[in-house]
């Protein structure tokens, strides 16, 4: 038929690809002579027991659903590569990097936060923007999303924030209370805020929109040399977002969006990609620099630090079977490779644990042998055996560490870069460290005067439905990115008052 896509067509494409049809197996290979009658008593007779086909189907129907991600559980995905176009050796010793021109291979999920995995994908939210490279030292993750900075500063908060943005256990309803309340008694979240509720968080899919590694990470160079430093993924189809009342409109009419976007733009070989960029820092400028570089809720302003172009990351594969490669792709700020470490950002050192723990539950020890997560250009070598649905036994090699029997042995060039700690070991709060600067700098600098009537009706939209005392809180908030911004939020607010009781 003319006007069905290419996702409508994945069946029919599929007919025409197989030669022959197949016999049915069991799961463990015996041919199954009937799939539509079990093994019954008479025709209207109790089922028996030694029913083996019903059985295999049923008790394998009855777990295929894992626990869904706790965050960002909606999503699509791809496979494609990431390729060197300019030199940043001078910088960092990461393989990926190593020269130009060079390929690796890539997974990409983009999701939304908060909503279930069946949730629409047009929702306002911050979208995710997780990249696996499959690189010759092991994996290598962003975890990163489409903004460039987060809600929070102190990753103790992480869980009932999340929460604020789920459903309230007692209605399992989303509770605008819970929500404001949270954001406004936690200023920080301000910058972040406005991004969110700015056309930014209602993108068009997931390939108008660019992507931010966020955290600052640390750079390491052949000669043991750091620097501080983001990255940037920006988009090459060119920024996009939905109109609000489109995107309520997709929620009802197309909920599966941006998979449906995404799939179908690679199959019909319009592949999108996006540019790598990083900003780099060196650690004496960090000491002195303004802004606290490693602050989740700020930018690095690019007239500070301006973009260093790296490579393009292009997306030309779809999954096979979306279960195994987008449900079970499991990417974790953990996964680096020599050359790319980690900052002190407290939100990036909470995560560093957070990914893997949650990947253990949700997938099981072994989760790092699936084909999607698994680095299969390297032979791991370790000592780890055993645990559910492993079938690794890395040759017969000792399992133990020393040994005397040729087991695998260290790298010391993959040692990363010293750095020296001192402090006083306390619990530091990170409330009021600057929350409204560059919240103003957003307002004012980069928001057209058209953009920001937009945020300022979103914002009354969703905020009109908290309680009013929290709503004078969260304008009070506002009032401290600009006195316009908070005016505008107070009348916005004082007129739906007005019109529900004219109702
Ligand atoms: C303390 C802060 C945070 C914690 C504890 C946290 C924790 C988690 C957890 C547990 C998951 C589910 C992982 C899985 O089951 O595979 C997840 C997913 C995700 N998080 Fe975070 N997160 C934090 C902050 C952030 C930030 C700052 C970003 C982006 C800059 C981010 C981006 C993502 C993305 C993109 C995913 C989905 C990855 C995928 O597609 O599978 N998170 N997070």
């Amino acid at each position: 038929m003319a006007n069905r896509d290419p996702a409508a067509e994945q069946l029919q494409e599929y007919k025409k690809s197989s030669s022959k049809t197949q016999a049915i197996t069991t799961a463990f290979g015996a041919p199954v002579d009937t799939k539509s009658a079990s093994l019954t008593v008479g025709p209207h007779g109790p089922i028996l027991l030694q029913d083996t086909t019903y059985l295999d189907e049923i008790t394998h129907f009855d777990r295929e659903r894992i626990p869904e991600r706790v965050v960002h559980a909606k999503g699509a995905g791809a496979f494609g590569y990431f390729e060197v176009t300019h030199d940043v050796t001078k910088y960092t010793k990461a393989c990926i990097f190593s020269q130009i021109g060079k390929r690796t291979d890539l997974f990409v999920r983009f999701s939304t936060t908060a909503g279930e995995s069946g949730s629409a994908d047009t929702v306002r939210n911050v979208r995710g923007f997780a990249i696996k490279f499959y690189t010759e030292e092991g994996i290598w993750d962003i975890v990163g999303n489409n903004t460039p900075t987060f809600f929070i500063r102190d990753p103790m908060l992480f869980p009932s924030f999340i929460h604020t943005q789920k459903r309230n256990p007692v209605t399992h309803l989303k509770d605008a209370d819970m929500y404001w309340d949270f954001i406004s008694l936690r200023p920080e979240t301000t910058h972040q805020v406005l991004i969110l509720f700015s056309d930014r968080g209602t993108p068009d899919g997931y390939r108008h929109m660019n992507g931010y590694g966020s955290h600052t990470f640390r750079l390491v160079n052949a000669k043991g040399e750091a620097f501080w430093c983001k990255f940037h993924f920006r988009t090459n189809q060119g920024i996009k977002n939905l109109p609000v009342e489109k995107a309520n409109e997709l929620a009802s009419s197309d909920p599966d969006y941006g998979i449906h976007d995404l799939y179908n733009a690679i199959h019909t070989g319009n592949y999108p990609s996006w540019s790598l960029y990083i900003q780099v820092m060196t650690l004496e400028e960090a000491k002195t620099y303004k802004v606290n570089p490693f602050d989740l809720t700020k930018v690095w302003p690019q007239s500070d630090f301006p973009l260093i172009p790296v490579g393009k990351v292009v997306l030309n594969r779809n999954p096979s079977n979306y279960f195994a490669d987008v449900e079970q792709a499991a990417f974790a700020p953990s996964h680096l490779i020599p050359g790319i470490e980690p900052s002190p950002d407290k939100i990036l050192q909470g995560r560093l644990f957070a990914y893997g723990d949650a990947q253990r539950h949700r997938l099981g020890p072994n989760f790092l042998q699936l084909p999607v997560n698994c680095p299969y250009r390297v032979t791991v070598a370790n000592q780890q055996r055993d645990g559910a649905q492993s079938y690794q036994n890395q040759g017969g090699a000792p399992n133990y560490y020393p040994n005397s029997f040729s087991g695998p042995s260290p790298s010391p060039s993959a040692k990363a870069s010293p750095f020296e700690l001192n402090g006083v070991v306390d619990r530091y709060e990170t409330a009021g460290e600057d929350d409204f600067s560059q919240a103003k700098l957003f307002w004012k600098n980069v928001l057209k005067p058209d953009e920001r009537t937009r945020l300022v009706n979103n914002l009354v939209n969703n905020l009109k439905s908290a309680v009013e005392f929290i709503q004078e809180r969260a304008v009070k908030n506002f009032a401290q990115v600009d006195e316009e911004l908070g005016a505008r939020l107070r009348d916005g607010l004082q007129l739906t008052k007005k019109n529900k009781a004219n109702l």
